[in-house]
């Protein structure tokens, strides 16, 4: 057990750097090593056999280069699909970010909006969520890749078109019937991201938006203090956030790590320092 936490973080893309500044406001300072699988992204259009051998074979790398306390699965697509593998396979503990139909289930309309990949609503892990938490809610699902990938492409700083943002959030306005959505469960990590975005472009309406990232830090929190990780307080050393991604042919790993970097010192409550960049296959 090194003196601070070393958490890894992984996901396609992005979408897990929302759950890094969770885990960055409640464990700093720390060691964090953010992981994308970029040559692969979007995942939730990957068939399943497929994306679970990627998600182990990259986990394991990860694992091994950087020697994690803890693994963070910051995608509820891979999450609901590879968890009991990852599991089974490592013998390290993995938090997994799955969608957050529970605390949702607090909604008063009593109809709920689950925003996700293509992938994620259609997993036997969401529907079990949904029996048991809101069997008595209407839950109403939409998958949306094209919210995934204008997340991404606010994240690296290229323009979003904020009507095709209000086209896909009027698909699951358009699937109320007489009762109203007054609550939707942010369930891809890449949506918290472009929350003030998916905010503005519904307005005047208003409904209560929920995701998994809070828990999610409270969770590894816990799992740390039991590890015996030393999460005490020292606020003005830097947390240092490591990068490892595969690449497509499009990606450059330095503009890459970049992006992401400049997105959390600009969000980040405590200061950041760049560590190592590698690339994984
Ligand atoms: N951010 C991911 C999730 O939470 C996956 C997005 C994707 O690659 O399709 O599901």
């Amino acid at each position: 057990m090194t003196t601070r936490p070393n958490i890894a973080v992984f996901d396609s893309g992005a979408g897990g750097l929302s759950v890094a500044l969770e885990i960055l406001k409640k464990l700093h300072p720390c060691i964090l090593t953010y992981s994308a699988d970029k040559a692969a992204f979007p995942y939730g259009l990957i068939e399943d056999s497929l994306l679970i051998e990627r998600i182990l074979r990259i986990s394991k790398n990860v694992v091994e280069n950087h020697s994690p306390d803890i693994l963070v699965i910051a995608c509820n697509t891979a999450s609901t699909l590879a968890l009991t593998q990852l599991r089974e396979q490592l013998t390290l503990p993995i938090v997994g970010v799955v969608p957050a139909i529970k605390p949702a289930a607090k909604s008063s309309s009593g109809a709920i909006g689950l925003l996700a990949t293509p992938a994620t609503v259609n997993r036997n892990y969401t529907y079990s969520l949904a029996q048991e938490f809101a069997s008595d809610k209407q839950l109403l699902s939409l998958g949306s890749n094209i919210l995934v990938e204008q997340a991404e492409r606010y994240l690296n700083q290229e323009e979003v078109d904020l009507n095709i943002l209000k086209q896909e959030l009027q698909r699951l306005f358009d699937l109320e019937n007489h009762i109203k959505i007054d609550t939707i469960i942010l369930a891809c990590t890449h949506f918290p991201i472009i929350k003030e975005l998916l905010i503005e472009v519904i307005q005047p309406r208003q409904v209560k938006w929920v995701d998994s990232g809070e828990a999610i830090a409270r969770r590894v929190e816990y799992l740390l203090g039991t590890l015996g990780a030393d999460i005490s307080e020292q606020r003005y050393t830097p947390s240092q956030i490591n990068f490892s991604c595969t690449l497509d042919s499009s990606t450059n790993i330095e503009s890459l790590s970049k992006s992401y970097y400049s997105y959390l010192c600009k969000h980040s409550e405590n200061p950041l320092c760049l560590g190592t960049t590698t690339a994984l296959n």
